[in-house]
C-alpha cells in the first residue's frame, strides 16, 4: 500500500510502499483510511524542522488527522463492527510504570516526555491505505458525520481546551461563574484550529470574536460571519482596540502558533480572564513582549496562562457530539472549513503548499 513518507537524512518527502497491516492482537482493529487532513504540524515535519521517525525507521509516515472506515476487528473487540466510521487518537503512552498520566489513559499529561504521536513523533501515522490500531484508540463518528469526521483531530485541540477552562473557571468566586461579562471570548487566528475553536464558543454561548490578519469578506471571515461570531482584522485593530469593543475579554484562545500577536492580545486580557496557548512556534530569534504590563496585569486582574497539547478519548467523545451540534446549527460553514480535497498521489505536493483552510487527502 502507499503513504506519504518524510526522511529527514536525506530530507525528501515521497510515497512509499509498505505492507498492509492485519490485526495482530484481539483488541486490535484495522481501518481503510477515507480522508486524512493535513496541517500546520504536517507541513513543520515535511520542512524537516519538528517530529521524529519510529527508532527503527529512516523515514515517518505523516498524517495524524483520519478518519476511517472499520474493515476488520480482533476477538475481542466490542465497541466497533466492519463498516463503522472511526477516528484515530494521536498521542501514545509511554513505557515507564512511574507515569500515573500514561497508565491512567491521559498520555497528553506523560510526564517522562517517552509517548509517541502517531505521525508526529516516534511512530507512523495515517496518511495511507490501512492503519491497525487498538481499539481503545479509535473513537467511533456517526455516519453522519461521514463528509466532516476528518475534522475531529482538530476539534480536539478546542475539546481539551475547554476541559481545561471549565477546571480554571472553578476557582472563581460563585456569582462571577455566571456573570455575563465573562462570556466574552476571544480568537486568535482563523485557521481550522481557530474557526473549529470560535464554533466551539459561539455552540457554548460566548459572545465570540475572531482576530484575524486577513480581511472579514475573506473564505475564513465569511466563515466567522456564518456562525454568529464577529470578525475583528488584526491588520485595521491593534489589540488595544480588541478590549475596548469587546469589553471585559474573560477567555482568548490563541490559534496562530505566533508568539508575537499573542502576547500582544495577552496584554488586553481581562479581569480575571483565563488565556489558552494551542499553538506551536518554531524555535527563532527571542522576540520583544511588555512583559511588565503583562505581568503586571497577571497578578492584578487574577489572570490565568494555560498551555494545551492534545487531548484525551472524553475530548475526542466530547468532540462528536459537538461535530453534530455545528452540523445542525451551520452545516455549510463546517464544510466550508475543508477548501480542498486531493488524491494521496498528490499528498506530497498538498502537504508542501499553503493556501486554503483544511486541505483534505481522499484516499478511498
Ligand atoms: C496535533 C496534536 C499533537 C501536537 C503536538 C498537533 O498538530 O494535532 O495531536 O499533540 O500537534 O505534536
Ligand atoms: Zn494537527
Amino acid at each position: 500500500m502507499k503513504a506519504l513518507a518524510v526522511f529527514p537524512a536525506s530530507r525528501e518527502v515521497k510515497i512509499v510502499d509498505r505492507p498492509e497491516p492485519d490485526c495482530a492482537g484481539p483488541t486490535e482493529v484495522k481501518l481503510r483510511i477515507l480522508e486524512a487532513g493535513i496541517c500546520g504540524t504536517d507541513r513543520e515535519i515535511a520542512d524537516f524542522r519538528y517530529g521524529a521517525p519510529p527508532a527503527d525507521s529512516p523515514y515517518q509516515i505523516i498524517g495524524h488527522e483520519a478518519l476511517g472506515e472499520v474493515v476488520e476487528v480482533g476477538s475481542s473487540v466490542t465497541g466497533l463492527v466492519p463498516g463503522d466510521l472511526a477516528v484515530l487518537m494521536v498521542r501514545r503512552p509511554c513505557p515507564h510504570d512511574g507515569c500515573g498520566p500514561c497508565r491512567n489513559g491521559r498520555p497528553d499529561f506523560c510526564i517522562t516526555g517517552d509517548f509517541t504521536e502517531r505521525g508526529i513523533k516516534g511512530a507512523h501515522g495515517y496518511m495511507t491505505e490501512f492503519v491497525v490500531d487498538d481499539e481503545r484508540y479509535l473513537v467511533k463518528v456517526p455516519k453522519e458525520l461521514r463528509e466532516v469526521g476528518v475534522l475531529l483531530e482538530p476539534l480536539t485541540v478546542a475539546e481539551k481546551a475547554a476541559e481545561q477552562v471549565r477546571v480554571l473557571v472553578q476557582r472563581l468566586p460563585g456569582n462571577l461563574k455566571d456573570d455575563p461579562s465573562n462570556l466574552n471570548a476571544v480568537v486568535i487566528g482563523a485557521g481550522p484550529i481557530g474557526l473549529l475553536g470560535a464554533m466551539k464558543l459561539v455552540d457554548g454561548g460566548f459572545n465570540t470574536w475572531v482576530y484575524y490578519r486577513g480581511q472579514a469578506d475573506s473564505p475564513n471571515g465569511r466563515i466567522v460571519s456564518a456562525i454568529g461570531a464577529r470578525f475583528l482584522s488584526s491588520t485595521e485593530h491593534p489589540p488595544a482596540d480588541l478590549a475596548k469593543i469587546v469589553g471585559n475579554i474573560s477567555l482568548i484562545y490563541e490559534a496562530t502558533g505566533v508568539a508575537t500577536i499573542s502576547f500582544d492580545v495577552l496584554s488586553v486580557l481581562g479581569v480575571n480572564g483565563v488565556f489558552i496557548f494551542t499553538g506551536v512556534p518554531g524555535v527563532r530569534a527571542p522576540i520583544e513582549i511588555d512583559a511588565e504590563r503583562i505581568m503586571r496585569n497577571l497578578v492584578l486582574n487574577n489572570q490565568v496562562i494555560c498551555g494545551t497539547v492534545n487531548a484525551g478519548r472524553d475530548s475526542f467523545e466530547e468532540g462528536v457530539r459537538d461535530l453534530e451540534s455545528f452540523m445542525q446549527r451551520f452545516p455549510a460553514a463546517v464544510r466550508a472549513l475543508i477548501t480542498a480535497r486531493m488524491t494521496l498521489d498528490d499528498a506530497r505536493d498538498a502537504v508542501l503548499a499553503k493556501g486554503g483552510i483544511k486541505s483534505v487527502i481522499t484516499v478511498a
